[in-house]
């Protein structure tokens, strides 16, 4: 009997798949579809610092203490009417999705700047969620700000919402970092339980026509999972904060590869909005199948077995690879350099 379960969070989950943040939880129908399907968890879609600063009293204190981006980014909600009903919606439909679910909820806030809006995670916890999930998504277009302080302001962040709830929590990162080990160390010492990695980077397009700059988000391609099993792989065992992966896992040997990396987890959202939520079922037999024929017993045995201290060279995590890679490509013959004469 291949045993499945891994731990996330404090929580005992029956297998490593879990839904992540994404209009898939918006109905707690859907998540029970989710839960019929195989999810061992499911991440709810995110509440927004900007929903949550609109109707708390601390949004003249936030705006006057110059959360520079906040004000822009407000007037890009769309759907304005709804965030300002958004927090007991919210609660609302987590406590629904408690009562009737039995796989553990999780939480979801979004926000980058540490203002009153942090106290919502402990509403969070009071309607019943089994963790909670930062998403710290931001941009760095301050001209003035350094590295170091955007830093800063996350681990700050990380620390207050820790404050602010007795319920453990993950911080989704982005990957856009000078020393991604060096802001992990921090966000654990912050006392961060997961690190969530990562954030894909929403780019909007250009509209040439009518001059305009429009949103814009495709759904993920496998490829992309390869930079978080990198990081997964080189921070696994350095730290007390547990590892999940998001961003490219879409087939039941991309779960396989971010467990071997060091994942407690892989969450999915891309692969189920293309295929549809019975694509989880299929990723879990996949998952129990590879398992039989290459006679592991557990997620638990292959945990960390392709982590950069696990495998004999870990050059390949270091730049070593790099010219290894580079020096690897072999022109094929499509390609080949037109002969001269
Ligand atoms: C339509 C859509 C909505 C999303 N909404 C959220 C959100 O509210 N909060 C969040 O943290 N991530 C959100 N995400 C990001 C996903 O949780 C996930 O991290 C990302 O899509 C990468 O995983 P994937 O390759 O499995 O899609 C959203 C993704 C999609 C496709």
């Amino acid at each position: 009997m291949i045993d499945l379960c891994t731990d996330y969070l404090g929580l005992q989950l029956k297998s490593p798949l879990v839904v992540s943040s994404s209009p898939l939880s918006e109905s707690v129908e859907n998540i029970l579809r989710l839960e019929e399907a195989g999810a061992a968890a499911v991440v709810l879609a995110s509440i927004f610092e900007e929903q949550l600063a609109l109707e708390s009293k601390a949004l003249d204190h936030d705006l006057s203490r110059g959360t520079e981006s906040f004000a822009e980014s407000l007037s890009y909600f769309p759907a304005y009417d709804d965030y300002l009903q958004g927090q007991d919606a919210y609660l609302n439909r987590l406590h629904r999705a408690k009562s009737r679910a039995s796989i553990p909820i999780i939480a979801s806030l979004n926000g980058a700047s540490a203002g009153g809006w942090v106290r919502f995670a402990k509403e969070i916890e009071q309607a019943g969620a089994d963790a909670l999930e930062l998403n710290t998504y931001s941009l760095a277009t301050g001209f003035l700000k350094t590295s170091a302080m955007i830093e800063e302001g996350i681990v700050d962040l990380v620390y207050r919402v820790k404050q602010s709830t007795s319920i453990p929590v993950a911080v989704k990162l982005s990957p856009q970092y000078t020393s991604i080990p060096h802001l992990a160390r921090q966000l654990d010492d912050a006392g961060a339980d997961a690190l969530v990695l990562f954030n894909r980077f929403y780019q909007p397009d250009f509209d040439i026509e009518n001059l305009n700059v429009i949103p814009r988000l495709t759904l993920s391609r496998p490829e992309e999972l390869l930079l978080r099993l990198h990081w997964v792989a080189v921070l696994y065992g350095h730290l007390r904060a547990e590892l999940a992966v998001t961003g490219g896992v879409h087939s039941a040997e991309d779960v396989l590869k971010s467990i071997m990396a060091g994942a407690q987890v892989a969450m999915a959202a891309s692969a189920l909005l293309k295929h549809g939520t019975s694509h989880l079922t299929t990723m879990q037999i996949d998952l129990t199948r590879w398992m039989e024929e290459h006679e592991y017993q557990s997620i638990r045995q292959m945990r960390g077995s392709l982590s950069r201290r696990s495998v004999p060279d870990s050059s390949a995590f270091e730049r070593g690879n790099y010219i290894r890679t580079l020096s690897s490509y072999t022109l094929r013959q499509k390609d080949a350099l037109p002969r001269p004469g």
